[in-house]
């Protein structure tokens, strides 16, 4: 009876040593901007409800059905929308604070210094949104309006500094 042969064991391939980082400057990064929480009137909080309470009709929202439209302004005098746009990989959804300051970024500017949120229920913004915020405005007043809420359309006024005290930031 033949005894069967041991398998050969293979030889260890000797792990090539990682190529040392070139020593160098790092990439110089750019610092993020330290905003002072800026007066804003009332007429401008208005006007920021009534731009996202349109966006909000633009929401892409077949799986939740929830709607939700932002409206950024910013110390330069520009306001930025944004909608929900959600995908079938859930994940990939989008919420509308983020556009809105995607859209802000893409134009140039990083200096928002209000905000209103437009739902059917007056939701406060996910806690991803009030990172991506607080990345640009230490705090910064953010209307929240429930169009089918007892307030209507005047919303209350809460703070970004209350929503998320202690954000996340990087220590240089
Ligand atoms: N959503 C927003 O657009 N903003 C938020 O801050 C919370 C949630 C959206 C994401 C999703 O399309 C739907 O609302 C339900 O979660």
């Amino acid at each position: 009876m033949k005894t069967p042969k041991t398998p050969k064991t293979p030889k260890s391939k000797k792990l090539k040593k990682p190529k040392a980082l070139k020593a160098g400057k790092p990439p110089k990064a750019k610092a993020p901007p330290t905003i002072k929480p800026a007066h804003v009137p009332a007429s401008l909080l208005d006007q920021l409800v009534q731009e996202a309470t349109a966006v909000r009709e633009r929401a892409y929202a077949p799986y939740s059905g929830y709607l939700v439209g932002a409206a950024i302004a910013t110390k330069q005098g520009s306001i930025f929308v944004g909608c929900n746009v959600e995908n079938s990989t859930f994940g990939a959804t989008i919420c509308a604070e983020r556009g809105a300051i995607m859209q802000m970024v893409a134009f140039g500017e990083t200096e928002p210094i209000a905000c209103a949120v437009v739902t059917k229920d007056g939701g406060s913004p996910c806690g991803i949104c009030r990172q991506v915020l607080a990345e640009f405005a230490r705090d910064m007043p953010i209307v929240l309006v429930g169009l089918a809420s007892p307030e209507g359309e005047s919303g209350h006024v809460v703070q970004l500094a209350e929503l998320l005290p202690m954000a996340f930031r990087l220590k240089s």
